[in-house]
């Protein structure tokens, strides 16, 4: 069964057209259609509460099993996403914020200012990612091969 995902693109400009939303759509585009079935691909602005009302109906009304978000991790004064993330869910699962810091360090020392995180709303795993197209491409290489074993643990699959 297709894991059931969500797209969302956290970013003032997105929302407000001012910008076209190339991190939403390469997110999109790098995940293989027979794996993921994107369900939502959704653009809100940096605002907390529209952020983690938005991930609340993902994960309750909709039954989205994967979020991956995009923006709104770093150090600007309108940059909430992780803490609006860690305000819905459960359960932390650090390993994604771990390695993907680590691993984007050795392509940019910038890596270390996305202050992204990951955790588990119920059965729903939200995941961010930094906000530039570039850094979405290179953070989801790192973590898209375990994605599919990690939603077979949610569903209540084996180790
Ligand atoms: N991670 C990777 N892999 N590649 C990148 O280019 N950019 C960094 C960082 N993480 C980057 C990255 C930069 S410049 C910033 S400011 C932070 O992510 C936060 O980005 P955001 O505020 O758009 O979420």
């Amino acid at each position: 069964m297709a894991i059931r995902t969500a797209i969302l693109t956290i970013s003032d400009m997105c929302a407000q057209g001012k910008r076209a939303d190339t991190s939403g759509q390469t997110v999109k585009e790098i995940l293989p259609e027979d794996t993921f079935e994107v369900c939502q691909k959704t653009i809100i602005p940096d605002d907390y509460e529209t952020i983690t009302r938005t991930l609340r109906r993902f994960s309750d009304e909709q039954n989205i099993e994967i979020v991956l978000t995009t923006g709104g991790t770093g150090l600007g004064p309108r940059d909430v996403t992780p803490e609006a993330t860690t305000a819905v869910c459960d359960r932390k699962v650090p390993g994604f914020a771990e390695i993907l810091r680590s691993e984007s360090y050795k392509k940019t020392p910038n890596a270390v200012l996305s202050r992204g995180v990951a955790g588990l709303r119920d059965n729903t795993l939200i995941i961010n990612l930094p906000g530039s197209p570039k850094a979405v491409r290179e953070c989801l290489e790192i973590i898209l091969n375990v994605l599919p074993h990690a939603v077979e643990m949610m569903r209540g699959g084996g180790h």
